[in-house]
């Protein structure tokens, strides 16, 4: 019996996928095929797979052409599924003209002329394009441009700022067609609105996710911009009154290893928790935490998450170098140190009663953390590739859920911005 194999993600099941699959059976008399896991998509950076692994499997399967289907879940496992399953031909598309010729020591391997004009990405973005607009004070170099590139379906649109100036500049260096310092005229050319971190007054910020909202379109904010509890409760009352997400744009929320993390330590990772050290620096350079408010955001979204933010006291300490402050929580205690006028070895640790968690560096990224068990000393090392600087996902998950016409199911919902708004203001206090 002639055994072939062949792989892909098979999103959104078109014709060239059952060509392929055709063409693969013709090759032989027994045809198997690796669908891509989810987690392997994302590491190798395919962000907007719209279907769940179980559907892409059944429609290979409804394909009528297969006998078997697999998972495919890592880099290199192709030579051992040829070895486990006995493969005779492998076959992919001649986009891949050349990139599997490392299995010809294996079997033999075919390359089928791709089905013209269809792909999966085509698919995608037939459906509905969403229209970005950014809200900018200033031009300031940063990858947003290029994450919003790499989610299909979303397309920025056209730049504002008071300053018409400014604008006009922003739209010239990152190659967008238009600009206005006309906000009226900016809504009603697109759907999402995105706030830039910006030196501007809050009460402006305000009005600006106020006037969006009324205007029916979503918002893509940093939350620490805004200033009270009630103004975050009022803002969010509103979005849901006008049926538009009001999506906050911290990075390490979206992150699929700050999730498995998170629950990874829920799961009695360390044991008991006890206490969470966070040091972080603030540099005007560094956009992902350019300000002391925004420095101070993060590590309490750290801090919620792992530990809640039921705050019994706390008390600070600030130099010209440092900010130092100590939470007493009816979790344990939390001490956070923000560097403002010098550079920190910035780290998380999380304090367990049988282990510890530590993260360096970027921590905020989640790329990589280890695990110190006391009592046996072993130490568990966790990593996850993230490309770029993580915004990618936050618009993933966002054109997911208005894609699937839904104005619920917030990674960080009005809730959490309140408890994390609430302790950033009794920290300032
Ligand atoms: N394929 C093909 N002809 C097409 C599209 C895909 O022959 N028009 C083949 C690919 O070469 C691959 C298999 O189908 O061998 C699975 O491809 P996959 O990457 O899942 O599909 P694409 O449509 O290329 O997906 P995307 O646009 O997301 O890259």
């Amino acid at each position: 019996m002639k055994k072939v194999i062949t792989y892909g993600t098979f999103d959104l099941f078109h014709q060239g996928h059952y060509n392929i699959l055709k063409r693969a059976k013709e090759l032989g008399d027994y045809l198997v095929v690796g669908v891509t896991s989810e987690k392997f998509d994302v590491d190798r950076g395919k962000l907007n797979i719209r279907d769940s692994l179980a559907t892409r499997m059944s429609n290979v399967i409804n394909s009528g052409f297969v006998d078997e289907v697999i998972v495919e879940e890592y880099q290199g496992q192709k030579v051992s599924d040829v070895q486990k399953h006995q493969i005779d031909v492998f076959v992919v598309g001649s986009d891949w003209i050349g990139k599997f010729d490392y299995l010809k020591e294996y079997c033999e391997v075919v390359y089928l002329e791709r089905t013209k004009n269809i792909s999966s990405t085509k698919v995608r973005n037939e459906g509905k394009i969403f229209r970005m607009g950014l809200v900018v004070d200033s031009f300031v170099e940063s990858q947003l441009i290029v994450e919003t590139k790499l989610v299909s379906g979303l397309t920025v649109e056209t730049i504002y700022s008071q300053n018409e100036q400014a604008a006009e500049i922003y739209a010239n260096k990152e190659e967008i067609e238009t600009y206005t310092a006309d906000y009226e005229e900016f809504l009603q050319s697109v759907d999402i609105v995105y706030i830039a971190d910006m030196k501007i007054e809050a009460e402006c910020v305000k009005t600006y996710i106020e006037e969006a909202i009324k205007n029916k379109k979503h918002v893509v904010c940093g939350m620490q911009l805004l200033r009270k509890e009630a103004e975050v409760e009022r803002l969010f009352e509103l979005a849901k009154s006008n049926e538009v997400l009001l999506w906050d744009a911290l990075p390490s929320g979206y992150l699929r290893a700050s999730e498995q993390m998170i629950w990874f330590i829920k799961g009695n990772a360390l044991g008991k928790l006890r206490g969470m050290n966070i040091s972080i620096t603030c540099e005007m350079d560094n956009l992902m935490i350019n300000t002391p408010r925004k420095a101070k955001y993060l590590a309490l979204y750290f801090v919620l998450k792992i530990f809640g933010l039921n705050i019994k006291s706390i008390s600070s300490h600030k130099t010209k170098d440092y900010e130092t402050y100590y939470l007493i929580t009816n979790e344990g205690s939390v001490y956070i140190q923000i560097g403002v006028g010098c550079k920190l070895d910035d780290r998380i640790e999380v304090v367990g009663s049988t282990g510890k968690l530590v993260m360096k560096e970027d921590w905020w990224n989640v790329r990589y953390y280890k695990i110190e068990e006391y009592a046996s000393k072993r130490i568990e090392r966790h990593s996850s590739s993230l490309d770029g600087n993580g915004e990618r996902y936050v618009f993933q998950l966002l054109l997911q859920r208005l894609l699937a016409g839904t104005i619920d199911g917030y990674r960080i919902g009005e809730e959490e911005v309140k408890s994390i708004i609430n302790a950033l203001n009794l920290m300032d206090n």
